[in-house]
């Protein structure tokens, strides 16, 4: 069984007035197997926050169907949700969602706090979290003290601190630096490998070569995807840059 199957979804917002709507999705269907490393590019706009979104419950399709393990997540209870979250999911958000109010470090420790950990687990679990992510001197400080690439490396920081088998990244590299980016990749190479399914959003071109499969999504649905299999990054790269060209330029895909 696909660790999730997304068929056929649909998302139209409605304005606050009621007038104007938008489809942010229009039909987009696909898998992903347990263990697999996708990237998701589209141009701004696309509907991939949208799509991550509704992968990790917080928004609900106006059709379609997301099977996370053969269950339906669009029809769980609001307790199985955050359960589901809880036990299984890591969501890097695009603009953080840190809290003002706690410092770097509790921040960091709130899915563990949520989960009832106690504090030395918290600490160890931590530690080479933040080694990795080169946060640590940076804990005791309140997220309007760090820059917005500090900033972050905190929210992968919290979204890794649990091991969840599901990664939902959105953009996490884009307020980094090509050195810090690149730390950041490995990290996310690291724990792909130990099995951790990780679907990551991104506008890079090079972060993209480091999964296992590229997903282009173009007016709501999915436009192409390109495999990994034994291609080098560099190849991955090209390929990955071309159909970026195609898809903003328009013309075929190749395959
Ligand atoms: N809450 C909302 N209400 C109404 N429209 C929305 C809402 N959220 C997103 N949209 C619209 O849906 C479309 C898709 O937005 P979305 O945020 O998913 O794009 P994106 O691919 O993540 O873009 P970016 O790369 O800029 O982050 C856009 O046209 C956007 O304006
Ligand atoms: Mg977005």
């Amino acid at each position: 069984m696909s660790l999730l199957e997304v068929t056929n979804v649909k998302k139209i917002y409605s304005t606050r007035f009621g007038g104007n709507k938008v489809q942010a999705l229009s039909n987009v269907t696909f898998t992903v197997e347990e263990g697999e490393f996708v990237a998701i590019m589209g141009e701004s706009g696309s509907g991939k926050t949208t799509l991550l979104n509704i992968l990790a419950a917080l928004d609900k399709p106006t059709e379609g169907e997301v099977l996370l393990e053969g269950k339906n997540i669009v029809h769980l209870t609001e307790k199985e949700i955050s359960a589901f979250r809880r036990k299984n999911l890591g969501f890097v958000f695009q603009d953080f969602n840190l809290l003002d109010t706690f410092s770097l470090r509790d921040n960091i420790y709130l899915p563990l706090v949520l989960a009832g950990e106690d504090h030395r687990e918290m600490a160890q679990k931590i530690r080479p979290i933040a080694q990795a992510l080169h946060i640590t001197e940076l804990l005791e400080k309140f997220p309007y003290e760090v820059s917005g690439g500090q900033k972050q490396r905190a929210a992968v920081a919290r979204a890794l601190i649990t091991s969840p088998r599901l990664v939902l990244a959105d953009e996490p590299t884009g307020a980094l630096d090509s050195k810090a980016a690149a730390a950041l990749l490995s990290m996310f190479g690291e724990i792909n490998e130990d099995g951790q399914t990780i679907l990551m959003v991104t506008h890079s071109a090079q972060a993209a070569s480091h999964a296992s499969r590229v997903l282009f999504i173009k007016d709501g649905e999915v436009f192409h995807q390109i495999y990994r299999a034994d291609k080098t990054r560099q190849e991955m790269y090209h390929m990955i840059s071309d159909t970026l060209t195609i898809l903003t330029t328009g013309g075929e895909a190749y395959a």
